[in-house]
Formats: C-alpha cells, sequence, structure tokens
C-alpha cells in the first residue's frame, strides 16, 4: 500500500489558513500555493538518492552528496495544479515539467484525458503530480492512469488539502503511489467539494469565479 504523508510543517500549517481565509485575494492565493508548493517540494524530496561527489574548496579537497538517483518531472494537473510548478521548481529546478489536461465526462461523470505532453525519458524519472486539492480521487487516478501508460514507475503525489475518501480510492487503485499532503480534511460535501477546504482551487487562482 503507498504510503501517506502529511506534512505538520508549522509554516505550511500557517499559510494553509490564510489561503482558506475567503477574503484572500486571488493575488496572495497563488502567491501562497507557490509558498506551500515550494515548503512541500522540500519534504517530498527528502528520500532523494544520494552519492559521494570530490569537490575542491579554496582551501582543500573534500567529499560531498550530490543527487544522484532518478531525475524529476513534475506533472500538474491542469488547471490548478499549473499554481504548483513554481514552487517546487523553486527547490528542484532541473525538473521537466509535463501537463495533464482533463475534463468531466457530462454523461459517465468520469474524467477524461484531452491532454498530455510528457518527457521522452518518463519512465526513467521519479514522477511528481501536482494537484492543490485531492476531492474524490477520479481526477488523480486518471493522472496517475496516464503517466503509468507512458511508462512511468515512479510516483508521487503532491496535494495541499485531501479528503479522505480521496486518499483511499487512490491508495485502493494505485497501491505503489506515495500520497503527499499539506493537510488531511473532514470529508466531502455532495457537490464533492472538500470541507473545510478551501473552496475551488483553480477559480481562487486564476479570478475565474
Ligand atoms: N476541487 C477544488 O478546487 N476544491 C474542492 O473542494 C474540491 C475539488
Amino acid at each position: 500500500m503507498g504510503k501517506v504523508f502529511e506534512m505538520d510543517h508549522p509554516l505550511i500549517q500557517h499559510k494553509l489558513t490564510i489561503l482558506r481565509d475567503k477574503n484572500t485575494s486571488s493575488k496572495d492565493f497563488r502567491s501562497l500555493v507557490t509558498e506551500i508548493a515550494m515548503l512541500m517540494g522540500y519534504e517530498v524530496t527528502r528520500d532523494l538518492e544520494l552519492s559521494d561527489k570530490e569537490v575542491e574548496t579554496p582551501l582543500e579537497k573534500t567529499v560531498g552528496k550530490e543527487i544522484s538517483g532518478k531525475k524529476i518531472a513534475l506533472v500538474p494537473i491542469l488547471r490548478a495544479g499549473l499554481g504548483m510548478v513554481d514552487g517546487v521548481l523553486s527547490v528542484v529546478p532541473g525538473a521537466r515539467v509535463a501537463h495533464v489536461g482533463m475534463y468531466r465526462d457530462p454523461e459517465t461523470l468520469k474524467p477524461v484525458t484531452y491532454y498530455s505532453k510528457f518527457p521522452k525519458d518518463i519512465s526513467e524519472r521519479t514522477i511528481i503530480i501536482l494537484d492543490p486539492m485531492l476531492a474524490t480521487g477520479g481526477s488523480l487516478i486518471e493522472a496517475i492512469d496516464e503517466v503509468k501508460r507512458a511508462g512511468a514507475t515512479s510516483i508521487r503525489t503532491l496535494n495541499i488539502i485531501a479528503a479522505p475518501e480521496g486518499i483511499k480510492v487512490v491508495q485502493d487503485a494505485h497501491p505503489d503511489v506515495d500520497i503527499f499532503i499539506g493537510h488531511i480534511d473532514r470529508e466531502l460535501n455532495d457537490h464533492a467539494y472538500i470541507l473545510p477546504g478551501l473552496g475551488d482551487a483553480g477559480d481562487r487562482m486564476f479570478g475565474t469565479k
């Protein structure tokens, strides 16, 4: 079963409270998502493999460390996932950025992928799927399916807020995927919004309400 990491860092929890506030402007909302994604990016990369690397300081030779395992590709789910890209890139600037776009089929209510663009070497990379809200889990499951179809085998997700229901369905569908979360909220309401949540992340980010 994939692991679930809830990040309890005081800075993340503090910024999350401002993010939830309905009076926070779109401008501040975007900045906060970037800052939270940067802090989460630090945690999600904590277990990256290191190897020794010789380096010469102005005084002498020594042996430092360098990241030596799989390279990273970020996969934001359009559109709210885009808001997390810059924050994570600020701690892993060499990561590739792939994209997945989805809409909900009005008849089946299932997410359908209408766009995806991945690096050719996706199977050799650690994939970090970005979506601020893990609600029903439907679009995250479809995004994971999509990166697996493209050959990815090492996958983790980064979600700022998650509902317990969504975490469970993702874990059941993809037991090999680790889920990194800023905060696990109480539940989903009848319209698949997370409670207490923060409303529609995409609308608040881009001012489209
Ligand atoms: N997506 C959002 O943006 N907000 C929710 O509460 C659920 C899904």
